[in-house]
């Protein structure tokens, strides 16, 4: 027997103790005690066998870390044969989250029991696979085709009493899982129950199955294994069930070898790794109970939201009583939601805006609070003025935030005399709503206040990203390069309809125009404002069709239009015919003869500077680490996730052919394309971005 997996009889029924912390994946180790546990069992004349998990949980699912090696025997589906074809009774006795493969495990079990707390599902597919031990085959056996293909393709968690009802659990029971399966064994041996193989149960219902994939396919933005896992359950309705394995299993190989599944299983540990930093290993964070937000706004009012939800006592900060009556308003609206999806009841909404909650009009009442974090107008001396006040306001230790989108965060500590105590919180609007946390790091800031921007961010649900100060950190500074890499496509020819669709196509949620329309265009220009102010690079194209819009009073989705159309009571977009009067009009004036784009050529365009401006973001040490910035993509900007983030995307295209691509197009205008020095040095030593993660985490 491995260590992973105890034996132990006791009278009639011998015991299996999964034991491979934290989450007993299904490891080599686990598959071979399993198997060699069934055998141990019917060696020893045992009735009934009980298989469950040490520590926090039942099987979490197959070891994600084995994908992509050589697979090792025993294979997880014929482990689940061998307890399947057992002789013996075996009862699974599940507690914490038996996903994936863990699930599986269970149904190859005769009878499963669990606590009311425990979740199961079948995840798979958001790494990029399907169940691939039997789970499209048995599930559907057991609960029904449309059952089964809800849970495999949206890979949700179930919780225990939903199981209970559809059948995958057939009784729930306080207590530890260990005692509950041998309570629930030794009552099946009494009673004489016999085993009951899934696998002998009849062929299920078929659903419409085309139907099914064609509509997963469209919902997942092209994402295919929610699809291609379909398919598998598409086959336990009409094959005989050792057909049926061998489908899933030839399905489950085919996704295996896609470039999605690496992506997806990129993501799924860079979320993990993204907040792990060596520098704050051992740093204790601050104490944080109470916290100030300066503005009540519609970021003032989300970032106030979220620390309210998360059990945070906040005072808002308005310049006069009717600014904060309206922030009141906006934070009740903003809670009234999370109500309405069952976050929280009427007596917790109550608590939360009358007593967690103060509005002040004042500084004087920031005096004793745990941090603040300033939401103001963006705009430097407004900012300064607020952090001289806060100086003089704050007690000592208080952590001082900005909540900046651009401005310089050195600048902004230098206002005050307490530079170490400040940091950037970079939240995304709406802030209660949208997962990523920026936490941009100044020279001066003291280690203790970064670790305590990001137990902030762990408190409040948010994935967060270190960002070193420089013109919008990591994500704002990459999406005004490849937002100007789309204009300058629209100069040379291409329509923002054509390059919504063309990126909408590759999986991102939004086009950037629609993106443009729905964040408000009036921001846009407000910094192309400042940054022609500041001075362009000589020679820099600088289109003014967004302008033009703008001065027209059309700031996008807020005013009904902006490049799209958008008509009351229809939730579409229409495009704005106007704004080809203007690109063509900005054409002229530059004397820019539009040629034809393909889509191709716009998703690699776009992708490219995209990936450009991230390698320079890294190289220049604004980001750690290339899945810092692919992390900031995909919680921040729509990136599609079974794209995996732009450098794991670029490592998946290969760097070089990339690279080739950036150098061609910088000899037709090398004021906007510059060859990052990172993505060249990664080239010629024949190295990837992930090398690079590697060798940080
Ligand atoms: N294989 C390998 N490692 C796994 C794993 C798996 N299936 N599931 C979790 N882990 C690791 C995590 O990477 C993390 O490692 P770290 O501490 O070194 O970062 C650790 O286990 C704890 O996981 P974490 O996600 O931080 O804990 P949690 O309590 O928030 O969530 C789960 C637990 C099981 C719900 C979550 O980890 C999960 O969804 N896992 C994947 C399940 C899955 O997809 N299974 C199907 C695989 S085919």
């Amino acid at each position: 027997m491995t260590d992973a997996v105890h034996y132990e009889k006791l009278g009639d029924i011998a015991v299996l103790a999964i034991d491979n912390p934290p989450v007993n994946a299904l490891g080599q180790a686990v598959r071979q005690g399993l198997k060699e546990g069934m055998s141990q069992a019917e060696a020893d004349g045992a009735k009934a066998v009980v298989i469950y998990g040490e520590g926090r949980s039942f099987p979490a699912g197959a070891d994600i870390r084995e994908f992509g090696k050589p697979p090792m025997e025993p294979h997880l589906p014929d482990v689940c044969a061998r307890i399947e074809a057992s002789p013996l009774l075996v009862v699974a006795a599940v507690h914490g989250t038996a996903l994936g493969g863990g699930l599986e495990v269970a149904l190859g079990a005769d009878y499963r029991i669990a606590v009311p707390a425990a979740r199961v599902g079948l995840p798979e597919v958001l790494i990029g696979v399907m169940p691939g031990a039997g789970g499209t085959q048995r599930l559907p056996r057991l609960i029904g085709a449309e059952s089964a293909v809800d849970i495999i393709a949206s890979g949700r968690q179930v919780g225990a009493q939903e199981a209970l009802e559809l059948g995958i659990f057939d009784r729930l029971e306080e207590g530890a899982p260990r005692e509950i399966g041998l309570a629930y064994a030794s009552e099946l041996v009494e009673q004489g129950a016999a085993p009951r193989p899934i696998r002998e149960m009849p062929n299920p219902v078929p659903i419409d199955f085309d139907a099914a994939y064609e509509a997963t396919l469209k919902k997942g933005r092209g994402q295919l294994s929610p699809a291609v896992a379909i398919r598998g359950v598409q086959a336990a309705c009409e094959l005989p069930f050792d057909d049926g394995m061998k489908r899933e299993r030839d399905l489950f190989w085919e996704l295996m070898e896609t470039d999605q599944r690496q992506a997806l299983i990129h993501a799924f540990f860079g979320e993990r790794a993204v907040s792990k930093l060596p520098e704050l290993e051992g740093v204790a964070p601050r104490e944080i109970a109470h916290v100030a937000v300066i503005g009540g706004g519609t970021m003032g009012a989300g970032i106030a939201t979220a620390a309210l939800l998360s059990g945070l006592d906040v005072t808002l900060l308005e310049m006069n009583a009717e600014a904060a009556e309206a922030a009141r308003e906006r934070i009740t609206s903003n809670l009234s939601g999370a109500l309405k999806r069952g976050k929280i009841d009427e007596a917790k909404l109550a608590h939360l805006t009358e007593t967690a909650l103060t509005l002040a009009t004042d500084y004087d009442a920031l005096a004793q609070v745990d941090m603040v974090i300033e939401a103001v107008f963006e705009d430097m001396s407004v900012k300064k003025q607020v952090f001289e006040k806060l100086d003089a306001t704050c007690k000592a230790g208080a952590i001082l935030a900005t909540n900046t989108s651009y401005l310089d965060v050195n600048e902004i500590a230098a206002s005050t005399s307490r530079p170490e105590d400040v940091i950037g919180l970079h939240f995304f609007s709406p802030a209660h709503v949208m997962k990523l946390l920026e936490v941009v790091v100044a020279d001066k800031t003291a280690p203790d206040v970064v670790a305590t921007g990001f137990a902030l961010g762990k408190r409040l649900g948010k994935v967060s990203v270190r960002a070193g100060v420089c013109d919008g950190f990591i994500g704002n500074r990459i999406l005004a390069v490849y937002r100007a890499a789309a204009d300058n496509m629209i100069l040379d020819g291409a329509s923002p309809f054509q390059i919504d669709a063309a990126l909408e196509d590759f999986g991102f949620a939004m086009g950037p125009f629609a993106v443009a329309d729905l964040a408000g265009l009036d921001i846009g220009w407000a910094v192309r404002k400042r940054k022609r102010e500041e001075g362009l690079p000589a020679n820099a194209r600088d289109p003014h069709f967004a302008d033009r819009l703008c001065e027209a009073g059309h700031f996008g989705q807020k005013t009904g239009k902006g490049f799209y159309v958008y008509e009351k009571g229809s939730r579409g977009r229409k495009p704005n015919e106007e704004v080809l009067e203007h690109i063509a009009a900005d054409r002229e004036a530059m004397g820019i003869t539009p040629r034809e784009f393909s889509d191709e050529e716009i998703v690699r365009r776009y992708m490219a500077a995209m990936v450009n401006e991230a390698a320079m973001v890294v190289g220049e040490g604004i980001a750690r680490r290339p899945l810092d910035v692919d992390m900031t993509l995909l919680y921040g900007y729509g990136f599609p996730r079974h794209q995996g983030g732009p450098l794991k995307w670029a490592d998946l295209q290969g760097l070089s052919g990339l690279l080739d691509d950036i150098k061609h197009y910088a000899a037709e205008d090398p004021v906007f394309w510059k060859p990052a020095p990172l993505l060249e040095e990664l080239v010629a030593e024949g190295r990837t971005f992930d090398d690079l993660n590697k060798e940080e985490t």
